[in-house]
């Protein structure tokens, strides 16, 4: 399969249609920091936005043009009954169906801790470099790789188990696939799609949907204006 077949359907991970689907989302949203970088006004894209948890959050706070999109159908239809008022779209693969540069911001929670191939990063990457307009902001919030025993422990064993897979990817035990990253990564990721981080701040403790505790990191990225 070609990289565009490929970006065109992506595979949602089984997962993210069962026992994924049923999970209660906690990663934290910095209040000040969304409200430093990110105007009222703005047109905001929360990218795999789950059941909205961060979509009715934004609206919560005052922001009115707020779509949410992500591609597990279970976790919309989840979101369309707990929020029937908001914009909630199941869509299935790349490209997403807006004009480039048509939002002024976008989110990226706990995303590429999920999509967690190198390649579909960037396929993911390279559409929010479409869709956000130049000198917008990418929100990007994610696990970073953690330093306590359990999790060094839970590294290297699946390192060892499949030495091809990056450093970071880890199954749990309900079937879930994840990548934590190291912060660096991120921006470098970041860079080379265009974004450029300004702030980047690490919250103490994120209690995850497996229930574990962990860091987590906030980066806010301005797209460069090309040219
Ligand atoms: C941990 S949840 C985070 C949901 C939401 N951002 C939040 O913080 O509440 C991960 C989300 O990634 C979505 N997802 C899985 N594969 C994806 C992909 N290839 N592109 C975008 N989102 C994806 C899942 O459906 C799920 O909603």
């Amino acid at each position: 399969m070609s990289r565009s077949e490929r970006s065109a359907r992506p595979a949602v991970h089984r997962f993210w249609e069962g026992t994924g689907a049923t999970k209660t989302f906690t990663h934290p949203l910095d209040r000040g920091l969304l409200e430093q970088y990110v105007p009222r006004d703005s047109r905001i894209l929360d990218y795999g936005c789950g059941y909205g948890r961060l979509t009715a959050q934004l609206v919560e706070l005052g922001y009115r043009d707020v779509h949410g999109a992500d591609p597990s159908r279970a976790l919309i239809e989840r979101g369309r009954q707990e929020h029937p008022e908001l914009p909630l779209a199941h869509i299935d693969g790349l490209p997403l169906p807006f004009e480039a540069g048509s939002f002024d911001a976008a989110l990226l929670f706990v995303i590429l801790g999920v999509v967690t191939g190198d390649e579909d990063q960037e396929v993911l990457l390279s559409e929010l470099a479409r869709l956000v307009r130049p000198s917008g902001v990418l929100y990007l919030s994610d696990v970073p790789l953690q330093s306590d025993e359990h999790h060094v422990r839970r590294y290297e064993a699946a390192s060892a188990a499949d030495p091809n897979r990056p450093y970071g990817v880890f199954s749990t035990p309900d079937g879930g696939l994840f990548r934590h990253h190291r912060p660096e990564e991120l921006r470098e990721l970041l860079h080379a799609h265009g974004f450029e981080a300004v702030e980047e701040r690490s919250t103490p403790t994120a209690t995850l949907h497996q229930g574990e505790t962990t860091r987590s990191v906030q980066v806010i990225a301005r797209r460069v204006p090309a040219g």
